[in-house]
């Protein structure tokens, strides 16, 4: 796991189109990414934030389906979290569908708390829940 570099443009955009097929973020868009936003790669995952002034957002996060449920969401995230806030972020905030359980998990174990409700956020018509918490990014007892 990494920060991801131009020449990571084609696997990021394969990662993201095989956990969000209708993604429409080809290579381009993650050349532009890695320049622009926080990204941070690993061999079957990546976490994307975006800083501005002293908050940070996860435009998007995602794990190949074959490499879940081992602890590298929470890797990218953590790292991708402990970047933005070196870069001057103090508070992260992120959307998520209301149905999307392991999200939710995940966010939840961070220490991530909801904020918000956004009604039909998502093409399909889904909710989504604004969750936020302060940065640096820590899990109490967590001890990792
Ligand atoms: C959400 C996602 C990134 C999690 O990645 P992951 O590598 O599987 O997550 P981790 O192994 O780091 O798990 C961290 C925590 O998330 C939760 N979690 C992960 N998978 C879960 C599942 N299938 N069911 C319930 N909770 C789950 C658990 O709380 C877990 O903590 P634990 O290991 O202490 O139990 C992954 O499921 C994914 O890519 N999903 C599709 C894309 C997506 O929905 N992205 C988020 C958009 S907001």
């Amino acid at each position: 796991m990494r920060p991801a570099r131009l020449i990571d443009a084609p696997r990021l955009a394969a990662l993201h189109e095989t956990c969000f097929p209708d993604s429409p973020w080809d290579e381009a868009y993650w050349q532009d990414a890695v320049m622009l936003t926080v990204v941070e790669v690993a061999e079957q995952g990546l976490c994307q934030l975006r800083v501005a002034a002293d908050e940070a957002e996860v435009m998007t996060i995602c794990v190949a389906p074959e490499a879940r449920g081992q602890g590298l969401g929470r890797m990218l995230l953590r790292a991708a979290a402990a970047r933005a806030h070196g870069a001057g972020a103090d508070r992260l905030f992120l959307e998520v569908a209301v149905e999307n359980a392991p999200a939710r998990s995940l966010y939840a174990k961070l220490g991530f708390k909801a904020v918000g409700l956004r009604k039909g956020y998502y093409a399909a018509g889904g909710d989504a829940l604004v969750l936020a918490r302060d940065l640096p990014l820590e899990e109490p007892g967590a001890g990792d």
